[in-house]
C-alpha cells in the first residue's frame, strides 16, 4: 500500500502518478478492476502508460499481488475507487478513466454503494485532463443510465457514437478487453457501451 493515496489533505498531482513506474507519461486508472484482464493486457501493450487500478475486493489484489511477469506500470490498490476518484486525485491530473461492469447492487439498501454518485462524476470531471475520456462498459441500462446524467451533469461530453476509439483491438493485433466484457460478448449479452470526455469543465 502507498501511504500517500490514503492523506485527502494532499490531493495525488501528475507528477505523483509518473513516478510509480518508470517511463510513463501518461495516466489510466480503472475503477473496479476486478481479476485485472484488462489492466494487465493495457499495461503489456502500452509501457509508457500507468495503469492503476482500484479494487475492493481483498482476494482479487492478493490474486493480483501474486501474478507473475506484472509489467512494471500494472498497479493495483486495495482501495474503493469512488473515494479515491472523490477525494483524493489533483485537478487535470488524469488521461482516462475506465470503468467496465460497475456492480449495480441491486438490493435497495446496497444503493448507495453505486459509482456514480455526484460526488465520484465531479471527481472524475475535476481530475481529468482536457481531452480526458472517461470509458464505460456495462450490461445494466440502469447503471449506464446513471453514468449518463451524473457525468453530464458534472460538466462532461458523450463522444457521438459511443464506442471507444482505441479498444478492444488497438494498433498491437488481437483485441483485448476486461474478463466480464470478454464472457458476455461470447454470450452475446446486450452491452451498453460510452466514452464522455472532458472538455475541462470541471
Ligand atoms: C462486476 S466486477 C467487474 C470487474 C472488471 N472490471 C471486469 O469487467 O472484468 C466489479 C468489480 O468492481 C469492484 N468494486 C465495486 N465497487 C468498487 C469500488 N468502489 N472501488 C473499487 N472496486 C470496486 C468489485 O469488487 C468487483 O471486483
Amino acid at each position: 500500500m502507498n501511504f500517500a493515496l490514503l492523506d485527502p489533505d494532499s490531493p495525488l498531482p501528475r507528477s505523483w502518478w509518473l513516478e510509480q513506474a518508470p517511463s510513463v507519461e501518461r495516466v489510466e486508472l480503472e475503477i473496479g478492476a476486478g481479476s485485472c484482464g484488462f489492466l494487465l493486457e493495457a499495461a503489456r501493450r502500452n509501457p509508457s502508460t500507468l495503469y492503476a487500478g482500484f479494487e475492493i475486493r481483498s482476494g482479487l489484489v492478493k490474486a493480483f499481488e501474486t501474478t507473475g511477469n506484472r509489467p512494471p506500470n500494472a498497479l493495483l490498490y486495495g482501495l474503493d475507487g469512488r473515494w479515491v476518484t472523490s477525494c483524493m486525485l489533483a485537478p487535470e491530473s488524469i488521461d482516462i478513466f475506465h470503468v467496465y461492469f460497475p456492480d449495480p447492487w441491486w438490493k435497495k439498501r446496497h444503493h448507495k454503494r453505486r459509482l456514480f454518485t455526484g460526488d465520484f462524476c465531479r471527481g472524475v470531471s475535476r481530475s481529468l485532463n482536457v481531452g480526458g475520456e472517461l470509458r464505460l462498459v456495462t450490461d445494466v441500462r440502469i447503471m449506464y443510465e446513471s453514468a449518463l446524467d451524473g457525468l453530464l451533469e458534472a460538466g462532461l461530453k458523450q463522444r457521438p457514437g459511443g464506442s471507444r476509439s482505441a479498444i478492444p483491438g488497438g494498433k498491437a493485433g488481437e483485441p483485448y478487453c476486461s474478463a466480464y466484457e470478454a464472457k458476455y460478448r461470447r454470450q452475446g449479452r446486450e452491452l451498453h457501451e460510452a466514452v464522455f470526455i472532458s472538455a475541462g469543465a470541471g
